[in-house]
């Protein structure tokens, strides 16, 4: 599994490959990327099939891509997991992956890794560059692109606990607002540090201030960004695309509650007094009772009105895609780019009506998506209108 990967520079593919709209990947490069000691791979901004046996190689890669959106990407892996580790589990090397991506005519470089030192060592933290360039910012990854994904481990979004469908909502949020992604994270800082504040018993009262209104105001951007993708997703979700099911999508939580009754003001003054009040129990249990840390994404399937969780592992399935199709179609009518989209495993699990549909919507919006799977014949569907490659071996071949 360490094998050098081959380089598929140059190599001529049979179909022509159409044109996409939407910002797309143009080429892929990865040093000690997990099982991928190098590879370059050159997209030209279509559509991509990868297919190849388990363990080859394709989660990794669409892993990588998942690097394109602000956060811990599809595995939500710490800085050094993946590394590229030789089988006594020594590190090979550091990461580092860079993906051009095409925007409306422009090309644009985004390089991630580890941070190095001077003295040539990670110093924990992962850098992001923009041709070359430190980004700083969580919106100025998400400004360029949307990313979003669907992997296996997402198979039990409706059934495990509420921090997956709010990771899940927040990464369609951050299509509609770029803003989205730093105001999660500035809000997720302060509700740390006051927690760790209250722990200390120490508590310095104009810090705590301070902390709890950054959590008011963050907050209540969280949860008006969050109520109004899931406004704008239900709307597109409910009228249904092709043989996938309708969804009816709810949030939950208590900041929402108030967000319907009153103004934003007024719900961070509320959040601000809950929080003052609560010190002493949210002390107590090391966390805070309210906010939008505790809100939850609740789904319908909407014809039979019943809710996802109560659904078969297959409906489920649809349900998510439903909503990453509708999800595209919202972003490509508001502003002219869908998302990239992650595909793992996802075409095995539909017939053959939902596939065909799959495909030609992708097509329809002109969105570039990676597509994996073991069997090459499910996407003969996709044959003129995307690049197929072979994945062995950490070694990605054109077909
Ligand atoms: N940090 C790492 N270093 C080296 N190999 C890794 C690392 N993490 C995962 N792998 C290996 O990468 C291989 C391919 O994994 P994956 O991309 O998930 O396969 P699949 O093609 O089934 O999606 C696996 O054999 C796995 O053990
Ligand atoms: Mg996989």
């Amino acid at each position: 599994m360490n094998r050098l990967a081959s380089v598929p520079l140059d190599t001529a593919v049979s179909a022509p490959a159409p044109v996409h709209a939407g910002a797309a990947v143009v080429r892929l490069t990865l040093t000690d990327f997990r099982c991928y000691a190098r590879l370059r791979l050159d997209p030209e901004a279509t559509s991509a099939v990868l297919t190849g046996p388990n363990g080859a190689g394709k989660t990794n890669l669409l892993e990588a891509l998942s690097y394109l959106a602000p956060g811990r990407g599809l595995r939500r892996a710490r800085l050094g997991d993946p590394d590229r580790r030789l089988p006594d589990g020594s590190v090979a090397g550091r990461w580092s992956a860079a993906i051009v991506i095409s925007t409306g005519g422009d090309c644009v470089t985004i390089g991630t890794g580890h941070e190095i030192d001077g003295e040539g060592q990670t110093n924990g933290r992962r850098i992001v560059r923009r041709d070359g360039a430190p980004l700083s910012a969580h919106r100025d990854l998400a400004a360029l692109a949307a990313v979003v994904w669907l992997t296996p481990d997402m198979d039990g979004l409706f059934r495990d606990g509420a921090a997956g469908r709010r990771a899940f909502l927040d990464r369609l949020v951050c299509g509609f607002a770029a803003e989205h992604a730093g105001e999660v994270a500035a809000y997720q800082h302060c509700l740390r540090e006051r927690a760790r504040l209250l722990a200390e018993k120490a508590g310095d009262a104009t810090w705590l201030d301070a902390l709890e209104d950054g959590m008011a105001r963050h907050g209540v951007a969280v949860a008006a960004a969050r109520l109004a993708a899931v406004a704008r997703l239900d709307r597109a979700t409910r009228a249904g695309i092709g043989p996938f099911p309708s969804a009816r999508l709810e949030m939950a939580g208590e900041i929402e509650d108030w967000l319907q009754r009153m103004p934003a003001l007024a719900a961070e003054d509320k959040l601000r007094a809950a929080l003052a009040a609560g010190r002493d129990m949210d002390a107590a249990t090391g966390g805070a009772a309210v906010g939008p840390h505790r809100a939850d994404l609740v789904v319908f399937f909407a014809g039979r009105d019943v809710p996802a969780v109560q659904c078969s592992t297959g409906e489920q399935k649809a349900l998510l895609l439903s909503i990453v199709l509708a999800h595209a179609r919202e972003l490509a009518a508001e502003r002219g780019t869908p998302p990239i989209m992650l595909l793992d495993e996802v075409v095995a699990h539909l017939d053959g009506a939902r596939r065909a549909a799959l495909f030609d919507e992708i097509a329809a919006l002109g969105a570039q998506a990676w597509l994996t799977g073991t069997d090459d014949e499910l996407f003969a569907g996709l044959r003129s209108r995307a690049r197929f490659f072979r994945v062995l071996d950490a070694t990605v071949t054109p077909r």
